[in-house]
């Protein structure tokens, strides 16, 4: 568990103790949960913030406790002894102040060397989570928002596996909605031989469905025949399969440059479940008609939501509510995430209250299977509308992660790499700083706030970019080099101490990185794991231009300051979906 799940464990224990007396009062007090936070530094490291509302609970009420800051100064005598805490103090009305002990902090690292970093991994309650995340629609284009959703469902989803979370990485591909009524009848007319030509017919898909669209939106006739044949599907089994493939092939590049696994079980897995799905929220008394349509009516919302449309077709929300049936009982997933824009919150927000009220999942929010929908913003372009090309078509993401790439090879190139690499080590590093800057530039926002794509501010090696962390690692790896040390032999002989304060300062901050992870995924805020990146080469940076490492007396310990560093720079790295380099 992570530090401070070991400072709360020992808060409960004193709070038990300290509320023992008082329990009689008011019953609530005895469930009464740690509230730790991190404390400004001069008064401490960690701060427990329970007095207070104890207090609240009992005043009036007769007790040994005469205000709250006694009840703070109990929590303090009844901490249990432990290794972990070097002093506590009350301050004010009831904070109590905690300083972790220095070399508790020292032996955390060192231990973390030797066991590596995913001794560190916070406990979390579940076994399995589904993270639905990318999810593009078939033969249209993948734009920037799935761009945005692959990179914050990845993620999101390396964070859960770090804490030993089983993760279903789900893409619930559009590949049964009303397009292809009109691909497959623009594809029957225009090439009524299709299927002697194969694939080839079909080109380029974007033109094609533009094509398509063009004449569903021109002629009326047309797209009357295509809408009817989208309920007639089924027939067209073969011809769906292969615009499917087309374009499956066309997310995969963009898949593979961005190093994301996702299992495929799109939109049309789903369908054959819906009829019981349905039935089975039919029996809880949730469907009514309205207006030939089978609809969810949801408390506080205007509009109901549609679950089987007027012409007897399923939609969207459908296959939501079949999917998430499939994802409790068949897959046993205890934590569905959706990451989309938040375009579509009303629409989650909407089923989610349905299956609520269905009894699928729990009414209190804190308890599992709990579902979450993630949403984002935009990406904009520099006029600060929505992000398009020049010819203002949406842009291509490999085009985009190509361009990244080559801008990064550039630098490198004018940076002289050219002679001193070969032509794999260059092309490895133009990737690793060409992808990682989309994706840090990406994740370094709250991800409800929209931001502006800019390839020069996400290649800047000075401002809080991938490409500056990416620089700040390597320089940690080769001052390690340069020692000389073989730094795997060192962690078995030598350990780390902390007496300087520059150096306590960052052991104290890495050792946080396993509370950072849980804050990150408390409300799924990948911004939060950058933020700590970022702060951490700060830190580090602070440490190294006041405490020499190469041939200093401590260069052992130093050393291995670095090396942890180093190890927690590259956790951060992974779990943000960025490649780190030996050398830049
Ligand atoms: N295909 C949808 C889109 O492109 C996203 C699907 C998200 N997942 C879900 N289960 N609804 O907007």
């Amino acid at each position: 568990g992570s530090v401070r799940q070991q400072v709360s464990r020992l808060l409960r224990e004193s709070l038990h103790v300290s509320l023992q007396p008082v329990a009689e009062l008011d019953p609530s007090v005895v469930d009464v949960e740690p509230l730790v936070a991190i404390c400004n530094p001069r008064f401490g490291d960690y701060q427990c913030n329970n007095a207070m509302g104890i207090w609240s609970k009992i005043r009036g009420k007769p007790s040994s406790y005469r205000n709250p800051n006694s009840i703070g100064q109990a929590i303090v005598a009844n901490l249990p002894a432990s290794t972990l805490i070097e002093s506590a103090t009350v301050a004010g009305p009831g904070f109590v102040n905690l300083v972790l002990s220095t070399s508790y902090i020292a032996q955390r690292l060192d231990q973390m060397l030797i066991q590596g970093i995913g001794s560190w991994a916070p406990v979390l309650p579940i076994q399995r989570a589904l993270v639905d995340f990318s999810s593009p629609n078939i033969a249209k284009e993948m734009h920037v928002g799935h761009l945005r959703s692959t990179i914050i469902g990845d993620s999101l989803a390396r964070m859960l596996e770090y804490c030993h979370v089983e993760v279903l990485r789900r893409n619930h591909v559009g590949d049964w909605g009303t397009q292809f009524g009109m691909l497959i009848e623009y594809l029957f007319e225009e090439f009524p031989n299709w299927e002697e030509i194969g694939e080839q017919a079909i080109g380029d898909l974007q033109a094609f469905y533009k094509a398509a669209k063009q004449k569903f939106d021109a002629d009326p006739a047309f797209k009357e025949k295509a809408q009817q044949a989208v309920v007639r599907l089924q027939r067209y089994h073969v011809a769906w399969e292969s615009i499917c493939d087309i374009s499956r092939r066309e997310f995969d590049l963009v898949y593979k440059r961005l190093n994301v696994t996702l299992e495929e079980k799109g939109e049309s897995f789903y369908n054959p479940y819906i009829p019981a799905v349905l039935e089975k929220l039919s029996e809880k008394g949730l469907i009514e008609e309205s207006d030939g349509a089978k609809v969810i009516r949801i408390e506080g919302v205007e509009y109901p939501l549609i679950v089987v449309k007027r012409d007897g077709g399923y939609n969207y929300a459908s296959t939501d509510l079949a999917a998430c049936w499939y994802r409790l009982n068949v897959e046993r997933a205890e934590w569905l995430v959706y990451v989309t824009d938040i375009g579509q919150a009303q629409h989650f927000d909407m089923w989610f209250k349905a299956v609520k009220r269905a009894g699928w999942l729990p009414v209190n929010d804190n308890d599992y299977p709990k579902a979450k929908h993630v949403g984002f913003g935009l990406v904009l372009g520099a006029d600060g509308k929505r992000f398009r090309t020049r010819s203002s078509e949406v842009v291509r993401l490999i085009e985009l992660l190509d361009e990244a790439k080559s801008r990064s090879m550039q630098g490198l190139v004018e940076r002289g790499r050219e002679g001193e690499w070969t032509a794999e080590e260059l092309e490895h590093a133009a990737e690793a700083l060409g992808y990682g800057a989309i994706k840090y530039a990406d994740l370094k926002n709250n991800r409800l706030t929209n931001y502006i794509f800019n390839f020069d501010q996400m290649l800047d090696v000075r401002g809080n970019t991938a490409v500056y962390l990416l620089y700040a690692h390597a320089r940690i790896r080769s001052i390690i080099r340069r020692s000389g040390k073989n730094i795997e032999e060192l962690k078995q002989i030598g350990t780390i101490t902390l007496d300087h304060e520059n150096e306590r300062q960052l052991g104290l901050h890495l050792v946080q990185f396993a509370e950072i992870v849980e804050d990150a995924l408390a409300e799924f805020y990948p911004n939060i794991l950058c933020e700590y990146l970022y702060n951490l080469s700060e830190v580090f940076t602070k440490f190294y231009s006041n405490c020499t490492v190469i041939g200093s007396e401590q260069e052992t310990s130093r050393l291995l300051i670095c090396e942890a560093t180093s190890t927690v720079m590259r956790e951060c790295f992974k779990l943000l979906g960025i490649t780190p380099l030996e050398r830049l």
